[in-house]
């Protein structure tokens, strides 16, 4: 049976010259990825670190350019899979790197086949019996996302070929709805459409355990089948948290511990709660108490930590 897997699971780190953003912290996010890189480097027996996408905003080369400069300060494995800001193609943005030009510039093992929408996508083995799929959820056209038939495909496949490891799979989208408000137009965007589908070929392979995602800027733990789907909020967003996930061998199955770190010191962690509570989303989520949206992305205590068994 092979040894417990330590790793980090970062995500939207939305790093951006400009001042307004998506409620995270835009000025502040390259020091609060540095923040994270310097506990992570800290962290002797960590395996890797996961990041499920939009590591830039409005993916320019400045954006770019300040993203690789705390990466490469990061002295442990990495993988990526990517989100719906890492590359962009707007006309009003002409300096915007498009999806296929950032993404081998975030990461240069995906820069073939061209990384377009949908072809992202990658199985590596971590170590004998572990191995980590990223999925790529992102479309060419949109901010919402799916997995589409050929990935599909390529994914059945692939869990058959590994059907006796432990697999852990990392996707931007969440495959299922973190609560009523995705059912309402617009809110759907968070979601991936076809997430009930992919979810029916991850429950024909009893391997897959662990699901993490991203997208929502939201925290949240939750029980499927037999996995465990994890969404972790923005690393620049209320709560300004990343997730540390040991997973150990019993004979029946694995225990996994989860943990929730902070990277913002008090008067960032409020200045971000200020500009959660402030932005469009929080009041679209509940224009009558825009703060729910603040509590809904810190997630209550169960959605920030876990322990427990997996079988
Ligand atoms: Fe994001
Ligand atoms: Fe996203």
């Amino acid at each position: 049976m092979t040894a417990s897997l330590y790793f980090a699971h970062v995500t939207d780190i939305h790093i951006t010259d400009r001042r307004e953003t998506w409620s995270t912290l835009g000025e502040e996010a390259p020091h609060l990825f540095r923040v994270c890189v310097e506990q992570l480097n800290r962290l002797e027996e960590l395996d890797f670190v996961l990041i499920t996408g939009d590591v830039l905003d409005m993916a320019t080369p400045s954006e770019l350019e300040r993203f690789l400069a705390v990466l490469s300060e990061l002295r442990k494995p990495w993988h990526f899979t990517p989100g719906n800001h890492d590359g962009f193609i707007d006309p009003d943005r002409p300096t915007a790197y498009k999806p296929h030009e950032a993404v081998p510039l975030i990461d240069p093992r995906m820069a073939s086949p061209t990384p377009e929408a949908q072809r992202a996508y990658w199985s590596r083995s971590i170590r004998p019996g572990v191995r980590l799929i990223g999925l790529d959820s992102r479309l060419p056209d949109n901010w919402n996302g799916e997995i589409n038939a050929a990935q599909l495909a390529w994914l059945e496949a692939e869990l058959r070929a590994c059907h006796d490891e432990l697999v852990i799979v990392g996707v931007h989208h969440p495959l299922h709805r973190l609560g009523p408000h995705n059912t309402r137009p617009w809110w759907s965007n968070f979601i991936c459409d076809n997430g009930a589908e992919v979810e029916r070929v991850l429950g024909q392979h009893p391997g897959v355990k662990l699901v993490l995602a991203g997208h929502h800027h939201a925290n949240q733990i939750r029980r499927r089948g037999g996995r465990l789907h994890v969404n972790t909020a923005a690393l620049t967003g209320y709560p300004c948290t990343y997730r540390l996930i040991r997973m150990t061998p019993r004979s029946s199955g694995w225990r996994i511990q989860i943990e929730s770190r902070p990277v913002a010191d008090e008067a960032l962690r409020k200045k971000a709660y200020d500009a959660l509570i402030h932005s469009k989303t929080a009041h679209r989520f509940n224009p009558d108490d825009p703060s729910s949206w603040a509590a809904f992305c810190e997630g209550r205590i169960e959605d920030q930590t876990f322990e427990g068994e997996l079988s």
